[in-house]
């Protein structure tokens, strides 16, 4: 987390910030100068290489859906300042009660359940919203993987249990969780059917989906073709249409959507489970320092590699934050705060 602290060397403890004071468009975001945190005791005070920006990122800017203000983020005005979930950087400094990490190390993070704050020089953070960082990996690319390839991760082998064989078809597969989701399907060993438009066919192949579905020219709910789990990254159909898709033991997994998606999913899907053999619901999901761990081995192994779409720099966050509002990010889009140390 981001505090305010004092110092005495003015130098050595300021830090360039993207910051926010009131909900609103990517125009409330500012590039300030703000106090460079000190860790706690069970903190690790990362030195920001890259960030990723993650839909989290502009609905904790706009404040919207509404609901999540009365989530303790702040009702009428952002509780936290800071924005940024998904990290890669070097270890400054840690806490006193830290050993897991020393300075020198290069890690990455999710910090959703701890106050964001990657779109900064500097931030610090509980030890264990962290892992080692992949070492074939550069920062951009450990960045663009926290938020969203756990996510899919969770959506596919907690809610969606997948197992090897199985027909997985991946809803929004050119997006960022989607990118991730078609790769760590295949790691499970399954048939994946990615579904994206027209642009993005030969790269979501390329990322290794067994068939591409251009949803521009066919509509995987009308085809008569069945799946045993499905995984709606984005894309909006109707729940009725999705469990017509679904094989007759199969599962659903909403993990983004539009609002209706969202609370058919919430609202039918528990309903549609208890009554027939079909499970569908949705996923919230949690960060773990356990299955980020689990997606380094797959990206150590080469069998998930991230899709990166544009790098900003940091001043640039609004206009990382507009395009990822217009919903058709190829893969992830990243933000290089410190350009010399990207290996
Ligand atoms: N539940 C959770 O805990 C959790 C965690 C992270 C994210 N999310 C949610 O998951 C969703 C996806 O996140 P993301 O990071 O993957 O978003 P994203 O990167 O912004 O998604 C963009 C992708 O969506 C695709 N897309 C847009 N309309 C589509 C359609 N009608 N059919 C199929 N694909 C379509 C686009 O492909 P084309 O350009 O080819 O159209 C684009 O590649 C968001 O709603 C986000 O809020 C939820």
């Amino acid at each position: 987390m981001i505090q305010t602290k004092t110092h005495t060397n003015e130098k050595e403890t300021k830090m360039r910030a993207i910051v926010y004071h009131t909900y609103g468009s990517p125009d409330v975001l500012k590039l300030e100068e703000v106090q460079k945190p000190v860790p706690q005791d069970d903190e690790v005070l990362v030195k920001v290489h890259a960030a990723s920006a993650n839909a989290a990122d502009w609905h904790l800017l706009r404040g919207k859906p509404f609901l999540m203000r009365l989530m303790g983020f702040g009702l009428l005005k952002p509780k936290h300042k800071f924005l940024g979930a998904a990290v890669a950087g070097r270890v400054e400094a840690v806490g006193r009660t830290v050993t897991q990490f020393q300075p020198g190390d290069e890690v990455f993070g999710d910090l959703s359940a701890c106050g964001f704050g990657a779109f900064a020089e500097y931030v610090s953070v509980p030890a264990n919203a962290l892992a080692l960082k992949p070492t074939r990996l550069t920062f951009e690319e450990a960045a663009a993987v926290p938020v969203a390839a756990v996510t899919a991760l969770q959506g596919l082998r907690d809610k969606g249990q997948i197992q090897p064989g199985q027909k997985v078809l991946i809803n929004g597969a050119s997006g960022g969780v989607g990118t991730f989701a078609v790769q760590i399907a295949k790691a499970f060993g399954a048939d994946v059917t990615g579904v994206c438009s027209t642009r993005n066919v030969d790269m979501v192949r390329s990322i290794g989906a067994d068939q591409v579905i251009d949803y521009t020219k066919e509509d995987f709910t009308q085809n008569g073709q069945r799946y045993d789990l499905i995984l709606a990254a984005n894309g909006y159909h109707p729940i009725s249409a999705y469990k017509r898709a679904l094989s007759p033991k199969g599962t659903y997994v909403m993990t983004g959507g539009s609002m209706a998606q969202l609370f058919q999913a919430m609202l039918l899907g528990p309903w549609i489970s208890m009554t027939g053999s079909k499970k569908m619901g949705s996923l919230m999901a949690k960060p773990n320092q356990k299955d980020l761990v689990f997606v380094k081995e797959l990206l150590e192994a080469g069998k998930v590699v991230p899709v990166i779409d544009r790098r900003y720099t940091l001043s640039e966050v609004p206009e990382v934050i507009r395009y990822l509002e217009e919903g058709h990010a190829r893969g992830k889009v990243v933000i290089t705060v410190n350009q010399n140390n990207n290996t």
